[in-house]
């Protein structure tokens, strides 16, 4: 009973949701990148060249930073991962790196299209950002994966910014 009375305690108090993010939630922060990924390359092919269909390109884009920056900081705040759970995250990041890849070049193969509405520079801004944040994510995951994983990542990591590099000149 007194317990049970402590465990109530501590719930009104908050106290028991301040333990660290569990390390299950980087794995889903990362299925749900791809996710989103995976919904903007839908939207790019689909995509009918009009401003207005743009609209939602743009707000998958927003998404997918949100994401990506849900998983930084859930990835930072969590402690360095056993191996079973590193070994979850980076199949993740492998498997999104040929989707990022897709994505991309689907996206520059649309580049006189962007041009025609005007949105080259949008479009070339918002290449920059998402590189940055998934060299940041990449970095954040290496630095609590297991040592034979952090290979995995860096080459998952090298093969994505060679498709920025690509899509970003095609802008
Ligand atoms: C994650 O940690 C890195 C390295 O300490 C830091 O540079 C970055 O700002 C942090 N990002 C977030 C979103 O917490």
């Amino acid at each position: 009973m007194a317990g049970k009375l402590f465990v109530i305690l501590l719930l009104g108090l908050g106290l028991v949701n301040a333990s660290p993010i569990a390390k299950r939630s980087v794995a889903t922060d990362i299925t749900a990148i791809t996710t989103d990924v995976q919904k903007l390359d839908s939207d790019i092919t689909g995509w009918d060249g009009t401003l207005l269909n743009a609209i939602p390109l743009l707000s998958d884009v927003t998404t997918i930073k949100t994401d990506i920056n849900t998983a930084i900081s859930d990835t930072n705040s969590s402690s360095t991962l056993g191996s079973s759970d590193s070994t979850t995250v980076t199949n993740e990041i492998v498997a999104l790196q040929p989707v990022i890849a897709t994505t991309l070049s689907d996206l520059a193969a649309r580049a006189s299209d962007v041009s025609a509405i005007g949105f080259t520079s949008t479009v070339q801004s918002n290449l920059e950002d998402l590189k940055t944040l998934a060299d940041e994510l990449t970095a954040a995951l290496e630095s609590k994966v297991t040592s034979s994983d952090v290979t995995k990542i860096e080459t998952a990591a090298t093969a994505i910014d060679s498709s920025f590099a690509s899509a970003i000149s095609a802008y």
